[in-house]
């Protein structure tokens, strides 16, 4: 399936001189979702996951999916003061702008093999800081998902040591 021409490609948005990619087009489009999931558990085959973890906010419809599809965990990393339990905290530069992200403390046990999924792959900002905080619990990434990969912005250079994979490259 050509996933590719389901993104939606937003000009100057949030800000001027950016080129959103807009899943929501694809996403509303159940088979196109459907296959685009079962090709990313497709990408995991061989390998035994026990959790994946998905970054908000658009990393929750990608990895949550997954999830159930693998018949595994879904763990949440999400923006600070959102997750109610005690947390573990790291900090990144965005493509724009700059945040940080938290983990539940617990949510990961030393050993566990996790996968992580996200919408986009821009900066590489967010999934280096979610690798953090995974390791820091002992967690494994035995592989991290992408529905899209900005080539251009370089951000596989920052996880050249984990097994990446990406459905729609720009
Ligand atoms: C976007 C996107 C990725 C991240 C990619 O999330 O969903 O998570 O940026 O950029 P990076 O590779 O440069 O880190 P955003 O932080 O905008 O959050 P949202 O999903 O809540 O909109």
């Amino acid at each position: 399936m050509n996933f590719k021409e389901y993104i939606r490609v937003v000009e100057n948005f949030p800000e001027q001189g950016i080129r959103f990619k807009d899943i929501s087009t694809l996403l509303k489009e159940g088979t196109v979702y459907k296959a685009a999931i079962d090709s990313l558990a497709e990408a995991c085959k061989g390998k035994q996951v026990d959790i994946v973890v998905g970054p908000e906010a658009r990393g929750f419809v990608v990895g949550a999916p997954l999830a159930y599809t693998l018949g595994c965990g879904f763990v949440p990393v999400r923006k600070p003061g959102k997750l109610p339990a005690a947390t573990i905290q790291a900090s990144y530069t965005l493509e724009y702008g700059k945040d940080a992200l938290e983990i539940h403390e617990d949510a990961i046990q030393p050993g566990q093999k996790v996968v992580i999924a996200d919408d986009l792959l821009a900066t590489g900002g967010t999934i280096s800081t979610t690798i953090q905080l995974i390791e820091k619990l002992g967690g494994q990434v035995v592989g991290v998902l992408f529905m899209i990969e900005l080539s251009y912005l370089n951000g596989r250079e920052k996880l050249a040591n984990y097994d990446v994979h990406s459905l729609i490259q720009y």
